[in-house]
């Protein structure tokens, strides 16, 4: 697959005190990557330096396979933290003076977008008193109107309700799957971005310390299963006959055995459990979970 971005120990210190340490990372065509990290860890100051916001102390980046970033920049859309519109202006009028000063495409493109981002019924109404969920779309369809294959987002969801939520995490999956539209995106809702992104890295003290896929992660968390059954010491033994290879534990104090490294179908595990007579209450398959990994990795509160 295609690099859209690389960076190479990429550095940023202020003053004496350094905010990014040497971060490697590496962003495909195609992915969305979760850039996850706590409050102060460095996440906005390695975006800044990858659109071009503020300087990088050392290190390189590389967009599109170019080193010269001037003609890769203007492949990428960028969001940080509160979205640049003009207040009293409607959104259709922030989005043409952004089309004016970065589009080559048709003039369409304006309503084209404004219906993608969900503002085509917002009339007149002054960018400032919109939402927050509709001032984080603005800034988003603003960011489309120069076509851009990478989309850069910091916190696109922080602050949002709910339905502000869904509606942002909707609108970057189409634009991921329909239009190709790779995705950088910071948060540190991290339930929230495990429902979006494939690839995640995370960032603790200025430094990249994990890189991992959504199916690495599953390995790691050691999804299993729960088996809640009425004879749990029976079960347990036809349990050992039928899968040698899997790891069987009993949850104290409960009628649950948790089967560890089977990769058979859960429904198999319950025909042999009803065949030897053991009543099967319930399967479920355990939940990864991205925040439980993130702590275990970061340790402390988020
Ligand atoms: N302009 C700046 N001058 C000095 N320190 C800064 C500046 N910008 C950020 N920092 C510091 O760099 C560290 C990382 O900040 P930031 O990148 O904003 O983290 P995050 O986005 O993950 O919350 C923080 O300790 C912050 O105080
Ligand atoms: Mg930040």
């Amino acid at each position: 697959m295609e690099d859209v971005l690389l960076t190479n120990k990429l550095t940023k210190k202020y003053g004496s005190r350094l905010c990014v340490s040497e971060v490697s990372m590496n962003i495909k065509k195609g992915d969305i990557y979760g850039f996850i990290g706590k409050n102060g860890a460095g996440k906005t100051t390695t975006i800044k330096m990858i659109s071009g916001l503020t300087k990088p102390t050392a290190g390189e980046i590389t967009l599109f396979g170019e080193k010269n970033l001037s003609k890769g920049r203007c492949k990428v859309g960028t969001v940080i933290e509160a979205p640049a519109f003009v207040p009293h202006l409607s959104a259709r009028d922030n989005m043409y003076i952004q089309w004016k000063l970065l589009s080559g495409q048709h003039e369409n493109v304006i309503d084209e977008t404004l219906s993608l981002v969900g503002l085509k019924d917002v009339g007149k109404k002054k960018a400032r008193d919109f939402s927050l969920g509709m001032k984080q779309r603005l800034g988003i369809g603003m960011a489309l109107m120069g076509d851009p294959e990478f989309l850069v987002l910091d916190e696109p969801v922080n602050g949002l309700d709910p339905e502000g939520i869904v509606q942002v995490r909707s609108l970057l999956k189409d634009l991921n799957e329909n239009r190709g539209v790779t995705i950088f995106i910071s948060s540190h809702l991290l339930n929230e971005l495990s429902r979006l992104a494939n690839r995640y890295g995370i960032i603790n003290n200025g430094r990249l310390i994990d890189e991992f896929s959504i199916s690495e992660l599953e390995t790691r968390c050691k999804s299993h299963l729960d088996i809640k059954v009425d004879d749990t010491a029976r079960a347990l033994s036809v349990l050992k006959e039928a899968c040698s290879n899997a790891e069987l534990k009993l949850v104290e104090g409960t009628d649950t055995i948790e089967v560890h490294g089977y990769d058979g179908r859960p429904g198999e595990l319950t025909k042999i459990l009803a065949v030897n007579d053991i009543f099967v209450e319930s399967v479920t398959k355990s939940k990864v979970d991205l925040e439980d990994y993130f702590m275990s990795v970061v340790g402390g509160e988020n």
